[in-house]
């Protein structure tokens, strides 16, 4: 945290906005429709099996985020655990408003944790997923 304040400083970035607590408890704070892109960027693998369930990407947190995303907004997971990958997958393969790939657009930085990962072998899985247009509905209609 106080690497990133420092960065903001000697930047002067003054468009940035820093949540330093659990970020669930913003996901369900923010209306919908208000974020272009989300990263979601080597979460805490919780390897063993009886701790998966603490995993930060799993079906209900990608349906929040969809409703977070606005049309044509980005939602953008790494990990380098091959099983979580699998997991985060069939997340997004959940959501029929997502259309994903394995994809790494250019514009994706690295971070600390990736160059850990290649450092001892392992190779990081990239999943980048666009939130399809909302149907309009008119007013009335359901
Ligand atoms: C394996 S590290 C990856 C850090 C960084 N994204 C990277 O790629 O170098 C996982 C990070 O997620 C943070 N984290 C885990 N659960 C969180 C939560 N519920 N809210 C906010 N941060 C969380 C941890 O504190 C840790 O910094």
């Amino acid at each position: 945290m106080a690497g990133l304040l420092d960065l903001v400083e000697r930047h002067g970035l003054a468009n940035v906005r820093i949540f330093d607590a659990d970020v669930r408890v913003l996901l369900e704070a923010l209306p919908p429709a208000c974020l272009e892109r989300i990263f979601v960027l080597f979460p805490d693998p919780w390897p063993k099996a009886r701790h998966r369930k603490r995993r930060f990407i799993n079906q209900a947190s990608v349906a929040r985020i969809c409703d977070l995303l606005v049309d044509a907004g980005e939602l953008r997971l790494a990990t380098d655990i091959e099983d979580y990958a699998l997991d985060m997958e069939q997340a997004l393969e959940s959501r029929e408003e997502l259309q994903w790939s394995h994809h790494r657009p250019s514009d994706w930085p690295p971070t600390r944790y990736e160059t850990k990962a290649r450092a001892a072998g392992r190779e990081p899985v990239f999943l980048a997923g666009v939130r399809r247009r909302r149907a309009i509905t008119a007013p009335g209609s359901r």
